[in-house]
């Protein structure tokens, strides 16, 4: 499947794979992309057939190499707070998925790229991959939500450093400072990332969707409060099938039958 907006839609069996395909322009980001984007993860969120979903960038050169400059370039005050709440709403669905998302970075993610990718639970980066939040190169600065995200993976003193200076880092130092999960050589990038996938669509999908839910929502909390939000999806994951099934597949010394 495709569309116009540059985004094709593939099925790997229990994982679809989006990959973002405008390699003319580095796969920069448009709003039709971001629209696209929207419509594609809502239709996956509830495809029961689907239980992971791998984010790409068409070609061996770029994941995402920002907003599309192009567009960017015809914004003012109102029409770049829109185009960047539009991206923001999407980013968050991205995080919000009730499943896993993982970044498989074949390249560039800068500006809008590095943010989107930062909105996955895991990024496995080709080691031909580059990073960076260059938007004050531009005289601008990121506006989808990279400002937050960044800190927050990184620390405050790392995020400032890229930010402010605008350069690019390597994958070696993106996967030192936790940017990213690994590294991988650039040929292995899907099959080790779907290997990785594989190893999380065959346990509980019900309980991993509870794990992000505690690990995500309870970050934004202190410390008491999402210990006790973790408590609170504790008792919930005792509801589901799965773990009427995991626990008792463990007792009778058998694999479990995940639904
Ligand atoms: N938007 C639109 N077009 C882009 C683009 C972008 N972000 N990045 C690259 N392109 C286009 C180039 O204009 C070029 O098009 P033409 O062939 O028509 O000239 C094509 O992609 C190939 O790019 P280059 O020729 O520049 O390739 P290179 O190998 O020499 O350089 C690069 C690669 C270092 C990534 C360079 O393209 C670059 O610096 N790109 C811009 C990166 C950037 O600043 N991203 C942040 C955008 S702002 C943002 O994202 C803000 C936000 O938070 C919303």
């Amino acid at each position: 499947m495709s569309n116009e907006s540059n985004l094709l839609v593939e099925r790997d069996g229990a994982v679809a794979i989006l990959t973002f395909n405008n390699p003319k322009a580095l796969n920069a980001l448009t709003a039709a992309t971001f629209e696209a984007l929207e419509a594609t993860l809502e239709e996956l969120a509830t495809d029961q057939s689907v239980r992971a979903v791998v984010l790409t960038g068409a070609g061996n050169k770029a994941f995402i190499a920002g907003g599309d400059i192009s567009v960017l370039a015809t914004l003012n005050v109102e029409s770049a707070r829109q185009f960047a709440l539009l991206a923001q709403q999407v980013i968050d669905k991205i995080e919000a998925f009730p499943k896993p998302v993982v970044a498989a970075i074949n390249g560039y993610a800068l500006g809008g790229g590095c943010e989107l990718a930062m909105a996955c639970d895991l990024r496995i980066a080709a080691d031909t991959a580059r990073f960076g939040q260059p938007e004050v190169k531009l005289g601008i600065i990121p506006g989808f939500a990279g400002t937050q995200r960044l800190a927050r993976l990184v620390g405050k003193a790392r995020a400032k450093e890229m930010i402010f200076t605008g350069e690019m880092i390597d994958a070696a130092t993106a996967d030192r400072i936790g940017l990213v999960n690994r590294v991988v050589p650039a040929e292995n990038l899907m099959k080790e990332t779907l290997a990785l996938v594989a190893t999380m669509t065959d346990k509980s999908m019900s309980a991993i969707t509870l794990c992000k839910e505690a690990i995500d929502h309870g970050l934004e909390m202190d410390f008491a409060r999402g210990a006790r939000y973790e408590a609170d999806l504790f008792g919930l994951s005792f509801a589901t099938p799965d773990a009427q099934e995991g626990l008792a597949a463990f007792l009778e010394k058998r694999l479990p039958k995940f639904k």
